[in-house]
């Protein structure tokens, strides 16, 4: 795995709304550095989710730059930037996005088996960490949001990416479940060298981040 810092210059995006430029991330310049938790809060509105939409290159911003060590992100292609996403990027959204049909542990293997990784055990390993060795086998149906929660989370440290976006992922998890995610993200950041960039205004995420970056409306 490669430790390399993401940074922004100037970086702001803006959408058209009913014909109107209306901004959605005031100007950011910053480093995120490799090893770190780095937490990012803010009021809702305050582009906290369009940040992290434009880290996984799924948005292109309106101005600024977004550097992956030396690596211009903001001028890659379209398949370019699939690829490097497909190398680098882990992401755990709000609320946990699995496959139905499949059970927990599988779902947690899925993000290795489309990248042909072996995490298998990793996988387990991380799934009975977060308190689910009994619930391995079970469906998505099956498991309640905080457990579905954890196995999406499962599903992005498995695969050990280098870059590892969070969009409030402890949203659904009560404080002791809160307070193991947010130890295990930066112990994840610290053990990998990976930047960790999490969305959140849990004083538990907040009090264990190593950079608090707090964005307000634009
Ligand atoms: N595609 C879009 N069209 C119009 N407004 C948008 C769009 N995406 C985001 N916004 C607006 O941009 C602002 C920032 O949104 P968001 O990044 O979701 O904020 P946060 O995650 O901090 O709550 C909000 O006012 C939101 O309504
Ligand atoms: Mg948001």
């Amino acid at each position: 795995m490669s430790a390399l810092p993401v940074i922004v210059e100037g970086l702001s995006h803006s959408v058209l709304d009913s014909g109107q430029e209306k901004r959605t991330l005031a100007p950011l310049s910053r480093s995120f550095l490799p090893g770190k938790l780095h937490v990012v809060s803010g009021p809702s509105g305050s582009g906290k989710t369009t940040l992290l939409s434009l880290l996984a290159l799924s948005v292109r911003p309106s101005r600024g730059l977004i550097h992956w060590g030396k690596l211009n992100l903001t001028q890659l292609s379209h398949p370019d930037a699939a690829t490097w996403r497909k190398a680098n990027l882990g992401l755990i959204f709000q609320t946990s996005r699995l496959v139905s049909v499949m059970t927990a542990v599988e779902n947690a293997c899925f993000g290795g088996r489309i990248r042909g990784l072996r995490i298998e055990d990793e996988a387990h390993r991380l799934l009975a960490g977060f308190g689910l060795a009994g619930r391995m086998d079970q469906l998505p149906s099956q498991l309640s949001g905080g457990e579905k929660q954890r196995v999406a989370i499962v599903q992005a440290l498995a695969c050990r990416p280098p870059l590892l976006l969070a969009d409030e992922p402890t949203a659904s998890l009560d404080s002791a479940n809160a307070a193991f995610v947010a130890e295990t993200l930066k112990a994840y950041a610290r053990s990998n060298s990976a930047c960790v960039i999490c969305v959140s205004h849990d004083a538990t995420v907040i009090d264990a981040a190593d950079d608090l970056l707090t964005l307000a409306r634009p």
